[in-house]
């Protein structure tokens, strides 16, 4: 495995390996990496000659410095951890390296960008195309794997990507879950063993409102699952919304659209730490 830190340097070595007629995957990480990122890497490993993953936390995308600062770093088990993966390329830049100049490119998707997180976090998707786009151009993967977890920023992803007319394919891969049905997440790292066993309740309550949609309206489900994880001491729901699965826009009917997403952002603990899943219902 080789780890490169400088686009010239990575750019050269895949122009070789492009020559040479291979296929490349890039999953794109910010670090702090777990079975998570090892599920993307491994299918990656299948479909494409050379693996390239890339760790980078990137600045651009944080509307909190706070959260900038405080988000896990740990390159060095990182490279082990992709080392035993099989991945053949580790690109691990610094901040100046990506962004010798600051990036003034602005990106915009209306609608699906302007809810949920967009809303939540203002700047979050430019900083995540900005990042994205770059590591676009300079891997020229044919393919880019992302986790359904962050399911908004794979639709602001595809976006962006058919925008800028980029010949790849996204591909989103499933939420990997602790046994406790919590999602893996980089940021579950900064949850007390109290905590953590908490906010499995978020997965819990997410399951059982999808039995319950099965004879209970929309804003049933939803009320049903705020007040329910709003009811425990160290979970508050930030958001909670049954979305379009294209549109990312609320829907009031289960049969509005042909799939139906629940999202949800819940602050757990007394950090507090910023923790999102989602569910499909149909
Ligand atoms: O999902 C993430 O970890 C990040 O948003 C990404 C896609 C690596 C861009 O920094």
């Amino acid at each position: 495995m080789q780890v490169i830190d400088t686009q010239t340097r990575l750019a050269a070595v895949l122009e070789d390996l492009r020559e040479k007629g291979k296929s490349v995957g890039l999953v794109p990480t910010m670090g702090a990496l777990h079975e998570g990122h090892a599920s993307l890497v491994k299918v990656s490993l299948k479909e494409n000659d050379v693996t390239v993953v890339s760790v980078f936390v990137n600045p651009t995308q944080f509307n909190d410095p706070k959260d900038f600062n405080t988000y896990p770093r740990t390159v060095s088990a990182d490279i082990d951890f992709l080392e035993k993966l099989g991945a053949d390329i580790v690109f691990t830049p610094s901040v100046e390296d990506i962004y010798p100049e600051p990036d003034t490119r602005s990106f915009s998707y209306p609608p699906i960008d302007t809810v949920m997180e967009g809303a939540k976090r203002p700047g979050h998707f430019n900083g995540v195309c900005q990042i994205v786009s770059k590591l676009f151009f300079i891997v020229q993967p044919n393919r880019a794997y992302f986790g359904e977890k962050d399911f908004q920023q794979i639709a602001v992803v595809k976006a962006m990507t058919a925008d800028l007319n980029l010949p790849l394919e996204i591909r989103p891969c499933p939420i990997v879950r602790e046994e406790s049905g919590l999602a893996l997440s980089s940021r579950n790292q900064l949850l007390t063993p109290e905590e953590k066993k908490t906010a499995a309740l978020i997965y819990r309550t997410l399951s059982e409102s999808k039995e319950h949609s099965l004879t209970h309206t929309v804003k049933e489900v939803h009320d049903e699952v705020v007040t329910r994880l709003n009811a425990c001491d160290i979970l508050e729901v930030e958001y909670f919304q049954i979305v379009n699965a294209d549109t990312l826009q609320p829907v009031s009917d289960w049969d509005e659209a042909e799939g139906v997403v629940g999202c949800i952002t819940v602050y757990c603990g007394a950090r507090p730490v910023r923790l999102i899943d989602n569910i499909r219902y149909r």
